[in-house]
């Protein structure tokens, strides 16, 4: 698994584009862990990921939707319910005991970025991005 920038994943606004690489980031931080030696202790990095990851995805959506909301898009309502599918869903695994179950935990942060990517910025995000552009935003 990778979470390499591809231009497939530009929704053609440049900020929005610069927030999710940021994601992707956090995403190969969590494969270097995946692949890491299976007897060290990542307990720290895991917390640190878990930690900037909510962070993360709270900022970059309250950003995403203060946007929608300043440029009257109607799509709105589908992006906010999905926004907090996965606020809820990050909220869960940070409340996770990550000790003792620290593979899991990763392979669960995997899934859920390569579901963020798959399932919202590759559809919905995307649409907000041609309305963006629809009124010459970019
Ligand atoms: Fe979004
Ligand atoms: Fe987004």
């Amino acid at each position: 698994m990778s979470f390499k920038w591809k231009d497939e994943y530009s929704v053609n606004v440049i900020e929005i584009d610069n927030q999710h690489k940021r994601l992707l980031e956090l995403g190969d931080e969590l494969v270097d862990l995946a692949m890491g030696n299976q007897d060290i202790d990542y307990y720290d990095n895991i917390v640190r990921v878990l930690e900037e990851l909510k962070n993360y995805t709270v900022y970059h959506f309250g950003y995403e939707e203060e946007m929608m909301k300043k440029y009257n898009y109607n799509g709105n309502e589908k992006q906010s319910f999905e926004h907090m599918f996965f606020i809820k869903k990050v909220e869960k695994l940070v409340r996770r005991d990550v000790d003792g179950q620290q593979r899991e935990v990763i392979m669960d942060l995997l899934n859920f970025v390569a579901d963020w990517i798959s399932s919202h910025i590759l559809l919905e995000d995307k649409k907000f991005g041609e309305y963006l552009n629809s009124i010459g935003f970019n």
